[in-house]
């Protein structure tokens, strides 16, 4: 066996590109396919996409690219962004996803980005590498005849307008990103995501149903306000329609528009299941229906995961639910989160400073990350032994400048095409 320092990890050029795919193609269990290499080659950045190399061939992939993330009081801060993380199944447990992440972790804090985030395969891998989960989701299965809306009604749809996937392209990343900027956790979608949404741009090997789309329009401006993107399949059963509707996406720039299109998809006549994927799990979805019982949670999850990597930066962008003053230790051996800082912040703004002070609560930079935008409560991760607090009365400081009124959500960023959590 050669041993993994015989193997060199590098940042890849051009001509790695088909070898890079295939190796990433594998560890994702996707059959290889001569087209994914170009539909990769689009998606690459140059100098932020990582191999590891055994002589020529490719043992484990990594790409990096730049985000911007919306955290709590509405700043966008940059991040770097993590996925297609593979390493060969003859080359694993032997260190070479750990060099990858550490030297674009290096380059990152180069680059000055102050997080980097990730949606992890798996809950134990990014742990140990001050990854912390940060926002959770929630997917809810309604049942359409216990929902208790009345078809005959059409007042509660006022607004919604189906348009052609040409329509949607041109209207909805402008609504989008006017919604992302007043939602914590939500990311940037560029203009290759709305192409993969709307079926300009297909993923090799996935299977692309064309959905069908619709904007809400404010009753007074008359501006887009809301968007729902779904797919519905037909079914019956002898001669009872059974089809499931799968909402893809509907973000809503108000309650108006969101309760309009979640009651135009459970009102779809034939549907008898919505499937409604990746929510926060305190969204009002169910409470828009009758009975909000018809909406099942089926699954429930951690979902973006985040490392802060520039403390002062990454905790002065954010407002926090009360006035106050904290002094954090900070533990994250050699990592750029480690020391003492003192943070002064309020629903205004914030300052964070290194300082000598004595610390008032201490934690891993995992856990810091699970705080961060507000999914999660110090007093929490104290019952779970994480988070100490060294000075009486920090803890509850801490709970109340932490917490959100809302938890953060992340709208998925990345294509999706099952009917089930994947
Ligand atoms: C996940 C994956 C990239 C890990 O690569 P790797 O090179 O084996 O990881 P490393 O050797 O650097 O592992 C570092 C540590 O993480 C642990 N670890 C890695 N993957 C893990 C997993 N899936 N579950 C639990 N622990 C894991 C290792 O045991 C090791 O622990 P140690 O430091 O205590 O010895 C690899 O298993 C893989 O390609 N899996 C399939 C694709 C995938 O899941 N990618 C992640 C997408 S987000």
């Amino acid at each position: 066996m050669t041993s993994s320092t015989a193997i060199v990890v590098r940042h890849i050029t051009h001509d790695d590109i088909p070898e890079w795919t295939r190796t990433w193609s594998t560890g994702y269990l996707r059959p290889h396919a001569e087209e994914t290499v170009n539909f990769i080659r689009d998606t690459i950045i140059g100098g932020r996409t990582i191999g590891a190399f055994e002589m020529d061939r490719c043992v484990g992939t990594y790409r990096s690219s730049p985000q911007a993330i919306t955290v709590p009081g509405g700043t966008v801060l940059p991040a770097c962004t993590i996925s297609k993380v593979a390493v060969a199944g003859t080359h694993r447990r032997r260190g070479l996803l750990s060099r990858m992440l550490r030297m674009d972790m290096r380059e990152a804090v180069e680059r000055g980005e102050p997080v980097a985030i990730l949606d992890a395969a798996e809950y134990p891998i990014y742990g140990r590498f001050g990854f912390g989960p940060a926002t959770s989701m929630a997917w809810f299965e309604i049942d359409v005849h216990r929902a208790g809306l009345d078809r005959t009604h059409t007042d509660d749809t006022q607004g919604v307008e189906l348009v052609t996937a040409d329509e949607y392209r041109k209207l909805a990343p402008g609504a989008y990103e006017r919604f992302r900027v007043t939602q914590s956790g939500a990311l940037r979608r560029d203009s290759a995501w709305w192409r993969q949404a709307t079926g300009q741009k297909v993923s090799p090997g996935s299977p692309w149903t064309e959905p069908f789309y619709a904007v809400h329009k404010d009753s007074g401006t008359g501006e887009v306000d809301g968007l729902l993107c779904f797919t519905a399949e037909e079914t019956w059963e002898a001669m009872v329609p059974q089809s499931p509707l799968l909402i893809k996406d509907l973000v809503a720039l108000s309650p108006v528009a969101e309760r309009a299109l979640l009651r135009y998809a459970v009102k779809v006549d034939w549907v008898s299941t919505v499937h409604l994927p990746y929510r926060a799990p305190d969204t009002l979805a169910p409470l828009w229906l009758s009975d909000p019982r018809a909406a099942r949670i089926t699954a429930l999850s951690d979902y973006l995961w985040l490392r802060v990597l520039d403390v002062p930066r990454a905790l002065s962008a954010r407002t926090y639910g009360t006035e106050g003053s904290l002094v954090l230790r900070i533990q994250d051996a050699g990592g750029p989160a480690e020391g003492t800082w003192l943070l002064q912040g309020g629903p205004d703004g914030a300052s964070c400073t290194r300082t000598s002070r004595t610390a008032d609560i201490s934690m891993d930079v995992r856990d810091l990350g699970s705080l961060y935008l507000g999914d999660e409560a110090p007093t929490r991760l104290s019952a779970l032994g994480r988070v100490e607090e060294e000075r009486t009365g920090a803890m509850g400081l801490a709970d109340a400048m932490f917490r959100t009124a809302r938890r953060p959500w992340s709208p998925r960023a990345a294509q999706y095409h099952q009917a089930r959590p994947s």
